[in-house]
C-alpha cells in the first residue's frame, strides 16, 4: 500500500480594513518611512479596531473565506488548528469558538503556540494526522491579533507587526504531493529576547507592571535579527541538502514575513533568484502566525501542481525550522469578461 500523504488542497484568508501606514506611524513614535522602509522592508500593516473582537474573528473570517471558495461543506472537517501566538483567552481555546462559528459541528478543536513558528509547526500537526489515516481533512489557520499586545509608544515592535489571518486545507494525496520532509528546531535560551512575559502563569499584572508597559511584548531586535538569519537559513538549506535538491528543483521560498532582510538572506543562502521569493511583507508587515498562509493566499494563482515549495520560519521561544511541500493543485482561472 502506498503511503499517504498530505497535501494543502484550498486557501483562505482575511486582513482587516484599517490600514496603517508608516507615515502615520512617524507621528506615534519617533520613526520615518525612510528606516523602516529600509530596515524591514514594511511600507503598512492591518489592525483590527473593533472592540471585543480578537484573533478569533479574523481566524473565522480565513477560514469563512476558504470554505465559500471551494464549497466545502465544513461539518466534513475532522480537526480545526488555530496557530495563533494571541488566544482571545487565557483558557477556553480559540479554535473551539472559531470551529463552532464557522459549522465545524463534527469537529474536535485546540490552538497551537509557537510564536511566529506556529503555522510552521501547525503545518506538521496537521500533515501528522493525515498521514495517520484517521482523519481526512484538516483546517489550519494562522491568525494572530498583534496589536493586541503591541505598544504603539515602542518603536522597536510597533512598526513590525500587524494582524491577519490565513487558512489551509490538508487532505490525503495518493500522489505523493503536499509535505515532503520538515526540519523543525527549538531553543528555550532564546526565550529573554523576545517575548510578552506578563499576563501569564510566571508574572501576574499588577498596576506597576500596566503602569510600565511590561503586558506588551518586548523585542532585543538585534539578537533575534542575528539567530534569525542564521537558523532560517541553515533550516532551509538543510532541507535543500538532505533531499538532494538544487537551486533548479525549487520554485518558490515561502518564508515568514519579519524582516525583508531575513528573507533575502535566506533566498542568498540557497541561491535563489527573486522571482521565486514569495513576498507581501510591505503591506501586512509581520503577522505572526498569519504570514505563511497569507503568502500561500496571494500566490495562488501562480502556483502549479507539482510545484516545489520550501517554507522557512524563525520566532520567539527561539523556535524555527523549514518544510517541503509539493503543491496539490493548479487553480484554473475563470475568466468571465
Ligand atoms: O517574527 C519574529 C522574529 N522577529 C524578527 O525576526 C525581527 C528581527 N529583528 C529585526 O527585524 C530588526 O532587528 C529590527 C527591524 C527590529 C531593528 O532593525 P535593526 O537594523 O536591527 O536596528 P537596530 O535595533 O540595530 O537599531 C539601529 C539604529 C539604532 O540607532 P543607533 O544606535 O545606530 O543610532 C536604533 O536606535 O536604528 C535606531 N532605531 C530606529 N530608528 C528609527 C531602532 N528602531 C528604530 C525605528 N525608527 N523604529
Amino acid at each position: 500500500m502506498s503511503k499517504i500523504s498530505a497535501a494543502i488542497t484550498a486557501v483562505g484568508a482575511y486582513v482587516p480594513e484599517f490600514v496603517l501606514t508608516n507615515v502615520m506611524l512617524e507621528k506615534m513614535v519617533d520613526t520615518n518611512d525612510e528606516w523602516i522602509t529600509t530596515r524591514t522592508g514594511i511600507k503598512e500593516r492591518r489592525i483590527l479596531k473593533a472592540e471585543g473582537k480578537g484573533t478569533s474573528f479574523l481566524a473565522i473570517k480565513a477560514a469563512q473565506d476558504l470554505i465559500q471558495k471551494t464549497n466545502l461543506d465544513p461539518t466534513t472537517i475532522d480537526l480545526v488548528l488555530v496557530a495563533t501566538a494571541t488566544p482571545d483567552m487565557k483558557a477556553a481555546s480559540t479554535a473551539s469558538y472559531t470551529a463552532t462559528q464557522i459549522g465545524a459541528t463534527n469537529a474536535f478543536s485546540y490552538d497551537m503556540d509557537a510564536a511566529c513558528s506556529s503555522f510552521l509547526f501547525g503545518m506538521s500537526s496537521a500533515a501528522s494526522y493525515i498521514e495517520s489515516g484517521r482523519y481526512k481533512k484538516i483546517l489550519l489557520i494562522g491568525a494572530d491579533k498583534m496589536s493586541s499586545i503591541i505598544n504603539y509608544k515602542d518603536r522597536a515592535t510597533c512598526i513590525i507587526f500587524g494582524d491577519g489571518a490565513g487558512a489551509v486545507l490538508f487532505e490525503p494525496n495518493d500522489e505523493n504531493l503536499g509535505l515532503q520532509d520538515e526540519y523543525l528546531r527549538t531553543d528555550g535560551s532564546g526565550r529573554e529576547f523576545l517575548q510578552a512575559t506578563y499576563g501569564g502563569s510566571s508574572y501576574s499584572i499588577t498596576h506597576e507592571v500596566l503602569d510600565n508597559g511590561g503586558h506588551y511584548a518586548f523585542q532585543e531586535g538585534r539578537t533575534v535579527f542575528k539567530n534569525a538569519v542564521s537558523n532560517m537559513a541553515d533550516a532551509a538549506v538543510k532541507i535543500l541538502e538532505r533531499n538532494n535538491l538544487t537551486k533548479d528543483d525549487i520554485q518558490w521560498l515561502a518564508a515568514h514575513q519579519a524582516n525583508k532582510r531575513i528573507i533575502d538572506a535566506t533566498a542568498q543562502r540557497m541561491n535563489l533568484e527573486d522571482s521565486k521569493v514569495m513576498m507581501n511583507i510591505e503591506k501586512y508587515g509581520n503577522t505572526t502566525s498569519a504570514t505563511l498562509p497569507l503568502l500561500l493566499n496571494d500566490y495562488e494563482d501562480q502556483l502549479k501542481k507539482g510545484d516545489n515549495i520550501i517554507f522557512a520560519a524563525f520566532g520567539g521561544g527561539f523556535s524555527w525550522g523549514a518544510i517541503h511541500l509539493k503543491w496539490a493543485y493548479t487553480k484554473h482561472k475563470t475568466n468571465l469578461n
